[in-house]
């Protein structure tokens, strides 16, 4: 089988027939000529599916060593077409530090159309087993958390689920398929934003769900053309120019991680760094006030204070007031979300500029 790099740069990318162009082309339409109303050449209508689509599909997919992949319009759009495997009344063990936007979609949504949560500690596995019950239908974890950035050991949650024979979702958005492979530990599908590391340039918004099960592969790609979260074919074509890197990526943001969690580790300011010993995200809580933490984030030259995570440019955010707000400040304290708390996703630039820049901002503060 080929290396990761070389099916992130070929998969879903041959040149196209007609023509030869290397890069497959965009294509940017919402139809498709038929022969007769049943006869087609594969495509209806590009909310129901796209060549754009597939290419990147088989891209993904590849790379998760899954069967199966369907991409959506956002992270988000992959989580709704996800909780419309269920219905009312099924219930949900979910990871209790999860991005805020999922915590949103399954506590706003799911529960007003009549799906049950249980927040738990996925971290330990044996709180996800307490916290089945005979209506159980899908466990949700996202690791590493956002922001917490906390680990779950995604075997041991399999092996409880598997006793249960409840399907199990990963959000792998932060590790991405470099680092983890959550189908090739029995996840039974797993979940990107593709807005993150996958596209990788912050120009771009989407999702997927890849498995290796063909009966919700099928109830998904279903999903994406009854819901209508679907994305748009050039930011699929888009994203895949993004992937072909991801692997180089991912290598130059862990690198410059560690060097920055290396500065932190000897900076005063500093009271705690969570990091999971790979990847390029790294949360720290200051020793400062809340107005003292929201003016040291909003004053770096490279770390641009936004929402997100995951591209080329350094970011910076306060999850608390900005990624995590809709979470209530009940659950945050729960979990040890301070307001204090500052989440870096490290870009790929020179580490020696970004650790200056961080020393400048702290020395000012
Ligand atoms: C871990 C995680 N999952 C899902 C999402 C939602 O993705 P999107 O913003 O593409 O809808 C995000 C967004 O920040 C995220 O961080």
């Amino acid at each position: 089988m080929a290396g990761f790099n070389t099916k992130a740069v070929h998969e879903g990318q041959s040149p196209e027939k007609t023509t030869g162009a290397v890069i497959p082309p965009i294509y940017q339409t919402s139809t498709f000529e038929q022969e007769s109303p049943a006869k087609h050449k594969g495509f209806e209508y590009t909310r129901a599916d796209n060549p754009n689509y597939k290419n990147l599909e088989q891209g993904l997919a590849s790379l998760e060593e899954a069967k199966f992949a369907t991409v959506f319009s956002s992270g988000l759009g992959a989580t709704l077409a996800s909780l419309s495997l269920l219905k009312m009344g099924d219930h949900v063990v979910a990871g209790d530090d999860l991005y805020g936007g999922t915590y949103r979609i399954f506590t706003h949504w799911g529960e007003r159309f009549g799906l049950k949560f249980d927040f738990v500690n996925t971290t330990k596995a044996a709180l996800v087993e307490k916290a089945l019950r005979p209506n159980t239908k899908l466990i949700w974890v996202e690791t590493p958390t956002n922001p917490l950035l906390r680990v779950s050991d995604i075997r041991s949650i399999v092996a409880v689920a598997k006793k249960k024979k409840v399907p199990v979702i990963v959000d792998n958005t932060f590790a991405t398929s470099y680092f983890q492979k959550p189908l090739t530990m029995g996840a039974d599908m797993v979940l990107h934003s593709t807005t993150k590391y996958i596209g990788g340039h912050s120009d771009v918004i989407g999702g997927v769900v890849a498995t290796n099960r063909s009966d919700l592969h099928d109830k998904l790609k279903f999903a994406r053309k009854a819901l209508g979260v679907n994305p748009s074919p050039f930011d699929c074509w888009l994203t895949q120019r993004g992937l072909k890197t991801l692997g180089l990526r991912m290598e130059r943001h862990q690198q410059n991680a560690k060097e920055i969690v290396a500065f932190f580790e000897k900076e005063k300011k500093v009271k705690k760094i969570h990091y999971p010993g790979f990847g390029g995200m790294i949360s720290v809580e200051f020793k400062l006030s809340v107005v003292k933490t929201k003016q040291l984030i909003s004053s770096f030259k490279y770390f641009t204070l936004a929402e997100s995570l995951g591209g080329v440019e350094s970011l910076v955010s306060h999850p608390s007031s900005m990624t995590h707000a809709s979470v209530p400040q009940k659950e945050r304290a729960k979990i040890g979300l301070s307001d204090s708390l500052v989440r870096f996703s490290v870009g790929i630039e020179d580490s020696a500029d970004l650790i200056e820049d961080l020393k400048s901002a702290l020395a000012k503060i």
